[in-house]
């Protein structure tokens, strides 16, 4: 259970409860509530699949914490930080994941780069994806309010077949995108080749 979640790493500064202030203070009510329910996602499928639950619980209550900043804020980051200049090209759903990492590390001080791995790929995945990377993927797009044709189903392969279940997630959100005819992210693409193809 996420509530009886104690942090004993030093990975954050604090506790549970103070991290969850954090990202409060930082969101709406609307996505504040998708966070918690990522969280308990993520921490369920971290006991499934025997990965750390406070890795599970940080990663899950921050991976949305810059989803809410401005254009400005992010393209500053990627100068500040000397990121990847064609992150310029894109918008809020990439760089709330890969330039949102550098915030979580710069504003709440965490540092472990499995966590900050698990922030950059949560949107777009990736063809390297740690076990908690693949875990915070699946949590933001099965956590209990979401709801599309498949959701069940997919649910369920989380739990079975932790990696088929990311090929799903990819294969169907680039099926969506190509229906809308926008750019599609390069990097969603390699996670498309890695993980969806049979
Ligand atoms: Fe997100
Ligand atoms: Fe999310």
């Amino acid at each position: 259970m996420t509530d009886k979640l104690v942090y004993t790493k030093n990975i954050y500064n604090g506790s549970r409860e103070e991290l969850i202030n954090e990202v409060k203070a930082a969101l709406s009510a609307k996505r504040f509530q998708h966070v918690l329910r990522v969280e308990k996602m993520a921490t369920e499928l971290a006991d499934c699949w025997q990965v750390d639950e406070e890795l599970a619980s940080i990663a899950a209550l921050t991976h949305d914490y810059a989803k809410e900043r401005s254009d400005a804020d992010f393209l500053a980051k990627i100068s500040e930080k000397k990121l990847d200049p064609n992150l310029n090209n894109w918008g809020n759903n990439v760089w709330h994941g890969v330039v949102g990492a550098e915030m979580v590390k710069d504003e709440l001080g965490i540092y472990h780069e499995d966590i900050l791995n698990a922030i950059r790929q949560h949107t777009t995945g990736g063809s390297a994806m740690t076990k908690l990377s693949q875990i915070l993927y699946m949590a933001d797009y099965i956590e209990e309010a979401r709801d599309f044709p498949g959701v069940t189903e997919v649910r369920a392969l989380a739990f079975k077949d932790l990696g088929a279940s990311v090929g799903w997630q990819t294969a169907h959100t680039l099926a969506y995108l190509m229906g809308k005819q926008v750019r599609i992210y390069p990097g969603t693409l390699l996670t498309y080749n890695t993980w969806s193809v049979k």
